[in-house]
């Protein structure tokens, strides 16, 4: 394939900002394009808490006081340079400044002193995708493909279409959905104005009597992915899914494109991760044992070698199950095993959470916040891995813990059905534990089922080899978006 010019315009991108997966997903994928000879860029805003000095985060003399109009007032981007790199590739990445929208934000898109989100968002993040446009115009560095994330990306497409489409005549764009149900979702006015998009883009954007960035950005992006097949399939479907949106992807079906996520192999691998405790691989699995001892012990869990480990690592919503968590709790202490969760979230599951580890101490770790050491530490420690998700894009935890030798316990849907099978004893197929009925008496079988299978050493050993045998690196699926870009090139 001819080699392309890509801009990655994200919120997130790891290691500079994470609350999801987003944030791998952007900086995976770029570093396996780049690998493959592409030209691959990066912009994603400079937020308070995003160390200068830790990432090495420059100033760039002709970058600096960019403008960029919001509504009828001018405000400056000044856009500072950095990169990322992994053993096979080195990609260049923008930072976007601005003091009152990001420089002394310590959230990316809520407070985290209230909880709740910015009331400027609207505002903040149409300055960062205008500033994408500035920063390609500065550079004279006109990409061939645009991929916008989620909706604070997601008017990218209707720029281009509109606005700046004959200063870009040859740049497509392709938005990912990462997580349908936020959909940057704003008052009409004044958030259209502030857009500075024609009057003909204002139906583009209304939707409910509101504007709704993600729906525009759905409509006009030459291409539309998501992140697994079934939630592809779901989101098309069911449109209280997709919060309402399943017309707008049926009517843009031919340009929809569901790709199963990769995974970062050079940073999820239990062989050469330098922040667990020992290194192991599928020959050497009783090293993993040491990997659950320093785990317990910084949980302040006693370590027994016959009770499993249940890890955890997520955002605090329903959405990822936390509601059935919460009801299944008395059920959950009643089964023989420990339990240690890391995450952060809705205020009511942190208070839930805290208070199932203070009066559970002997049995349950919790830590609330975000800790990316703890997570490859529980990835690796844990001898299972719950993922309860109502719904679930895609997941990526999943896939972490197959790589890990850690056996995933999760709920049939989305990217959960398309990356972990159910384990038959008899056939000795299958990568995990999957129950489907969101239910507490499911989810408690589920587990159940896992630890009766970990008492059973030789099926448990070939689960565990089961699913570190899953290739689920970005190679092999990077194709799969060369294959999109094409498609947005020509359409
Ligand atoms: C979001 C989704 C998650 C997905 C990730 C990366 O965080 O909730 O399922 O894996 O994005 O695409």
């Amino acid at each position: 394939m001819k080699k392309l010019k890509i801009l990655f315009v994200t919120s997130e991108a790891f290691p500079y900002a994470k609350t999801g997966g987003i944030a791998d997903f952007t900086t995976g994928l770029a570093l396996a394009l780049r690998a493959r000879g592409h030209e691959v860029r990066m912009l994603l805003p400079r937020y308070g808490f995003i160390s200068e000095r830790k990432n090495r985060i420059h100033e760039v003399r002709r970058l600096k006081e960019l403008p960029i109009p919001i509504g009828d007032r001018i405000e400056y981007a000044s856009i500072k340079s950095s990169s990322i790199q992994n053993p096979k590739a080195k990609v260049q990445v923008y930072l976007t400044t601005h003091p009152e929208y990001f420089d002394h934000r310590w959230g990316i898109y809520t407070d985290p002193d209230t909880g709740e989100p910015y009331k400027d968002n609207h505002e903040r993040f149409i300055f960062f995708m205008l500033s994408a446009l500035e920063l390609c115009r500065t550079l004279d560095w006109y990409p061939d493909i645009i991929h916008c994330n989620d909706w604070a990306t997601a008017l990218l497409p209707v720029y281009l279409r509109t606005l700046f489409r004959d200063q870009f005549p040859r740049t497509h764009t392709v938005l990912t959905i990462h997580n349908i149900r936020s959909q940057g979702i704003f008052p009409l006015s004044p958030t259209f104005a502030l857009t500075g998009l024609p009057q003909s883009a204002k139906e583009l954007l209304t939707h409910r009597r509101k504007c709704n960035f993600l729906k525009a950005g759905i409509l006009t992006a030459h291409a539309i992915t998501t992140v697994s097949p079934t939630y592809g399939k779901q989101i098309l479907e069911d449109n209280k899914l997709s919060g309402g949106l399943s017309q707008f992807l049926q009517q843009r079906k031919d340009h929809f494109y569901p790709i199963l996520n990769g995974i970062d192999t050079t940073i999820w691998n239990p062989r050469k991760d330098k922040w667990i405790a020992k290194n192991y691989d599928i020959h050497s699995l009783d090293r993993k044992e040491v990997n659950k001892k320093a785990l317990l012990e910084k949980a302040r869990l006693e370590y027994y070698p016959e009770r499993p480990v249940v890890g955890m690592i997520s955002r605090l919503t329903p959405e990822k199950g936390l509601d059935l968590l919460q009801k299944a709790a008395p059920e959950l202490l009643q089964l023989n095993c420990q339990y240690v969760i890391l995450g952060s979230g809705e205020k009511p599951y942190e208070e839930f959470l805290k208070a199932f580890a203070t009066e559970h101490p002997e049995q349950v770790g919790v830590r609330i916040g975000f800790d990316e050491v703890l997570a490859h530490l529980i990835t690796a420690g844990a001898d299972m891995y719950l993922m309860p998700s109502r719904s679930e894009p895609c997941g990526l935890n999943q896939m972490y813990s197959m790589a890990y030798g850690t056996v995933p316990v999760v709920r049939a849907t989305g990217g959960l059905i398309d990356t972990v099978q159910d384990f038959d004893p008899e056939k000795k197929t299958g990568t995990g534990i999957v129950f489907k009925p969101y239910t507490v008496k499911a989810l408690i079988e589920a587990l159940q089922r896992a630890i009766e299978l970990y008492h059973n050493k030789s099926l448990w050993y070939t689960l565990i080899r089961n699913g570190m045998k899953q290739d689920n690196s970005w190679e092999t699926r990077v194709k799969e978006y060369e294959k999109v870009y094409a498609a947005a090139l020509t359409a």
